[in-house]
Parts: C-alpha cells; sequence; structure tokens
C-alpha cells in the first residue's frame, strides 16, 4: 500500500493558534448546516474523524451526542496538543486522540461504527490508501461520511474577472500544494472504488443574496475570507501570481454584502457509505 505523504509544510492553512482558532470558529459556523445535518448515531458508538485538526469538529460532534465515544487522527502533533486541550475544556475527556498519518490508522480492523471527513480530502493528493484504511477501521454495518467543497462552486453576483483570477489561483495552489480542489464531485467514486456499498454523494447548496437574506450573506463572505486572505501571500510567493489581481480579486469579494444587487453561494457535498458484510 502506497503510504501518503508525511509533510505537512505544504499544507495551506499552516499551523498557527490563529488558524487552529478559526478551525473552531469554521466548525460552528457550520454545526446545523452541515455538519449535524442528517446524521444519527447511537449511544455508545464508536466514531473515528480522520483529519481532525484542532478537534473543532469532534467538539461538535461530542456535545451534540454526548454518549459517543470519540477518536480523532492527525498528522501534525500541535493539532492534536490543541484537540486535546479544547475537547477537555468543553468537558470531552477519555477521547481518543493520536499522532498519525490518515493511510496507516492505528487502530486494528473493525474499531468502529462510524468514519467522519471534513475539509480533509481536498489537502490529499492520494486519497485512495486512506478509504482503503477507513474501510479495514470500520466495522461491518458502519457508516462513512465525507464532506468536501469545490472550489470552483463558489459563486459570486456580480461577476468579477478578478474574482475569476483569485478563485483560479486558489485552485491551482490547492493542486499545487499535492491537495484537490474538486475533490466533492469525487467522492463517490472513491467510496465506489475502495469497496463501499450504498453509496450517496449529495451537493448540497447555499446561497444567500440581499435583502431579508443580508446577515447570513455577510457572514458567508466573512467565513470565506478568513481562510482565503491568509492564502494570498503563496499564490504570489509559489505560483507567481499578480498580486495587484488578486489584491483587487479579494477586495471585490469581500466587498459583496456592501453591493446594492449581490449574492454568493458554495456547494458543499456529502458522501456517505456503508460497509457491508458479507
Ligand atoms: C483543514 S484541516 C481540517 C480539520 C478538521 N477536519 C476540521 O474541520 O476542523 C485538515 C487537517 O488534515 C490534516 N492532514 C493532512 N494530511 C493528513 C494525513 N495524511 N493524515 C492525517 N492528517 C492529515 C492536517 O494536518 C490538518 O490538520
Amino acid at each position: 500500500m502506497e503510504a501518503q505523504s508525511n509533510k505537512t509544510e505544504n499544507y495551506i492553512h499552516g499551523y498557527t493558534v490563529e488558524e487552529q482558532q478559526r478551525l473552531i470558529e469554521q466548525a460552528l459556523y457550520w454545526r446545523e448546516k452541515l455538519i449535524l445535518r442528517d446524521v444519527n448515531f447511537l449511544p455508545g458508538d464508536r466514531i473515528l474523524e480522520i483529519g481532525c485538526g484542532a478537534g473543532a469538529v469532534l467538539g461538535v460532534l461530542g456535545q451534540a451526542f454526548p454518549q459517543l465515544q470519540l477518536a480523532g487522527i492527525d498528522l501534525q502533533a500541535s493539532q492534536i496538543a490543541y484537540a486535546r486541550q479544547h475537547l477537555e475544556n468543553l468537558g470531552l475527556l477519555n477521547v481518543d486522540l493520536q499522532v498519525g498519518n490518515a493511510s496507516q490508522l492505528p487502530w486494528t480492523d473493525e474499531s468502529f461504527n462510524y468514519i467522519y471527513n471534513i475539509w480533509f480530502l481536498e489537502h490529499i493528493s492520494n486519497p485512495e490508501p486512506i478509504l482503503q484504511e477507513a474501510y479495514r477501521v470500520l466495522k461491518p454495518g458502519g457508516t462513512i461520511m465525507l464532506n468536501e467543497t469545490d472550489y470552483r462552486t463558489i459563486l459570486i453576483y456580480p461577476e468579477s474577472a478578478d474574482y475569476r483570477y483569485l478563485q483560479d489561483a486558489l485552485c491551482e495552489l490547492l493542486l499545487d500544494s499535492g491537495g484537490n480542489p474538486y475533490i466533492g464531485r469525487r467522492l463517490g467514486l472513491l467510496l465506489q472504488k475502495a469497496g463501499f456499498s450504498r453509496v450517496k454523494n449529495l451537493p448540497w447548496a447555499f446561497h444567500y443574496f440581499q435583502g431579508e437574506n443580508s446577515q447570513k450573506l455577510r457572514d458567508f463572505i466573512e467565513y470565506i475570507y478568513a481562510w482565503l486572505a491568509p492564502t494570498i501571500s503563496q499564490m504570489i510567493e509559489k505560483l507567481g501570481k499578480d498580486e495587484k489581481r488578486l489584491g483587487s480579486g479579494l477586495e471585490f469579494f469581500r466587498s459583496i454584502p456592501d453591493l446594492q444587487e449581490s449574492a454568493a453561494s458554495i456547494i458543499v457535498y456529502r458522501a456517505s457509505a456503508i460497509k457491508v458484510s458479507y
């Protein structure tokens, strides 16, 4: 089995405390709309989040379902240290947190009822070994859930050539860092290939526009801006992109809620499947 790279230096969001706090905010932003949508765990279920980062999503799941047995793994030790503290602060003790590579999970076969992934496979160039590992550690009858976007689906109105330039650069940056900006549309195919059954891959669209929706539009734009703005310097340094055009694309994006007639949207894909026992 080909091992996933252990390198984390190309990871586009980095591992600063500000970024870890942003992950916590991000999980709160998506709590009802996405993370808890259509999930139904039983008391005592064991759930593993692969690529759990700062423990933000484990925190949301653990608070909503206090009788879950939580586990998480991340390649970066500082993420796991932050996660441990964050979950303890929420009163979630005894979470099984491990530093390690998703393509070599440190759990025995058939350990979990659920595997949960979110905003993770977009950073992975070779997801197949990771999904094979997920399959191995899932119990027969267990469920896997993947949540990822497609960076081409972050749309704005009115159109802006400079925003398009920025969006192209973002997709290029993810590819350059070993990720996949289009992973959302591939999730179902990947689960089928990994041997899962009853595969679903639903596109959940979120669309906000000026009017009664204005605050939601503003919140959405600010949420995207919070992770997009810090990646601009990498687009300039690593890809040689035009600083002025990127700056103007970002400024236009942020001004969307202040324009008279404006809107923005994104699609997040939820793929789920079962490991059937034969
Ligand atoms: C954008 S963060 C998402 C964290 C978390 N899922 C959340 O939504 O808050 C992606 C995480 O994946 C981790 N990661 C990347 N490659 C990995 C690998 N091969 N094995 C385990 N973790 C990995 C990174 O270190 C990072 O913490």
